[in-house]
């Protein structure tokens, strides 16, 4: 195991109807003058956003809203959540919604303590130090960005998504209530269990040996999603729901990943895809992930073997390790294929011909991608045309 440092300060409020104590708790991490961000409308909808502002007017506690973040959230929010926050002396922001509108909250947060361009933080020309306090009430299980460092934002110049990662951008606490995610649309449940599904994995693909706590940590999570997502979809079973939520935000907060190296080379590749195609980033991974797998299992045949026996029960064969590997990577596909993911270029709706516009967006030149294999320009063309 490697040696590592873990600050995961989030101060967790989960159950049915907790998102009434938000005004107690944004009064508990100091603040005074709020920002409450949201998306394209769920919130108006279901009455989620007027219970938050009551709980915080029981305290209170001032605040302004900006809504209108769109998956995949793009800069020119940011850029005005930024003018609000520094106008108004904002010193809270609250985000009321999924992994679009957390990162939008945690790149404002960002800017409105920065004099230059909050995009400097995403193209890496500043690293994140010190952002104002950013709390969550999350929708949808998915992106765990409500426990994790990270941040995932478009430039509409050039639509370019990429990431900032630092401890300021952990939230100080966040809501999960697991009934708020009952009103999703099946797509964006199957989705959400995807992207969590591959967090557990791009930490899982290591070179780190002697990892067995995160190895079995892993397939914890890994497990219970498989179990849990078909009665989410089923019936919105309060307690799949439940295991759900919990399950996306362990996947991400780095519990599964501590001691060992990740890799995340195919969060990059999918990156380029929702970044050109707007497609969901679950969705997304469920086309790349396959095609990695395929690619670089060769490298470690026994560690896809593990994954094949302890996550999708298949029986191991001694003789020929590489069959047993290979049918766990079959049945992950068969998995999120029947929960109505795509697992095709074509059904996400991209395109192989832009393929070399995905290699050269990424601007990886002589360097390479991910740290299980090092891939290079020539391997990530060639992972693509796998998931045509
Ligand atoms: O905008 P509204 O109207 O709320 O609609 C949203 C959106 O259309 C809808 N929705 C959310 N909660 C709902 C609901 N509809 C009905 N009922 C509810 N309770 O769902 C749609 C998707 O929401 P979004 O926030 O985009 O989903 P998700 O949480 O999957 O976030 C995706 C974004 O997170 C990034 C992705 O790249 C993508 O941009 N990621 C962020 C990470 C991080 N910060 O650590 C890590 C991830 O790997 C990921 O890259
Ligand atoms: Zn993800």
């Amino acid at each position: 195991m490697n040696n590592f440092s873990f600050y995961s300060p989030t101060y967790f409020v989960f159950g049915n109807e907790r998102e009434n104590e938000a005004g107690k708790y944004v009064k508990r991490f100091g603040g005074t003058r709020v920002l409450i961000h949201y998306g394209g409308g769920s919130v108006l909808k279901n009455g989620l956003l007027d219970r938050v502002k009551a709980s915080l007017s029981v305290e209170g506690v001032t605040f302004s809203e900006l809504g209108g973040v769109v998956p995949n959230p793009r800069s020119g929010v940011v850029y005005k959540g930024i003018e609000i926050c520094k106008n108004e002396k904002i010193d809270f922001i609250l985000a009321v919604g999924g992994g679009s509108v957390i990162d939008s909250a945690k790149a404002i947060a960002l800017g409105a303590l920065y004099d230059g361009d909050f995009w400097d933080f995403y193209t890496g020309k500043q690293s994140v130090e010190k952002a104002l306090p950013v709390a969550t009430i999350l929708t949808i299980s998915a992106a765990g960005s409500e426990g994790s460092t990270g941040s995932v934002i478009t430039h509409e110049d050039g639509m370019l998504k990429r990431a900032a990662n630092g401890d300021a951008l952990r939230p100080v606490f966040s809501v999960l209530n697991p009934e708020l995610t009952a009103s999703l649309p099946d797509y964006q449940i199957a989705c959400g269990v995807t992207d969590m599904m591959a967090h557990v994995m791009e930490r899982y693909f290591t070179n780190t040996q002697n990892v067995e706590i995160t190895d079995r940590i892993s397939e914890a999570v890994l497990l219970t999603v498989i179990s849990e997502a078909p009665k989410a979809l089923a019936n919105r079973e309060y307690d799949a729901l439940a295991n759900i939520m919990w399950a996306g935000m362990v996947a991400h907060n780095d519990t599964c990943g501590v001691g060992r190296d990740s890799d995340w080379a195919t969060h990059m590749m999918e990156h380029e895809l929702s970044g050109l195609y707007d497609v969901a980033h679950g969705a997304g991974l469920a086309v790349m992930f396959p095609a990695w797998m395929k690619y670089v299992m060769k490298h470690d045949v026994m560690r896809f073997a593990q994954f094949a026996v302890r996550v999708w029960g298949c029986e191991m064969d001694f003789q020929h390790p590489e069959k047993t590997a290979l049918q766990g990577i079959e049945r992950y596909e068969q998995f999120v294929s029947s929960i109505g993911m795509p697992i095709r270029f074509s059904q996400l709706g991209a395109k192989a011909e832009d393929i070399p516009t995905l290699v050269k967006t990424m601007g990886l030149g002589e360097n390479t991608l991910g740290s299980f294999v090092k891939l290079t320009e020539e391997d990530i063309r060639k992972i693509y045309e796998l998931a045509v």
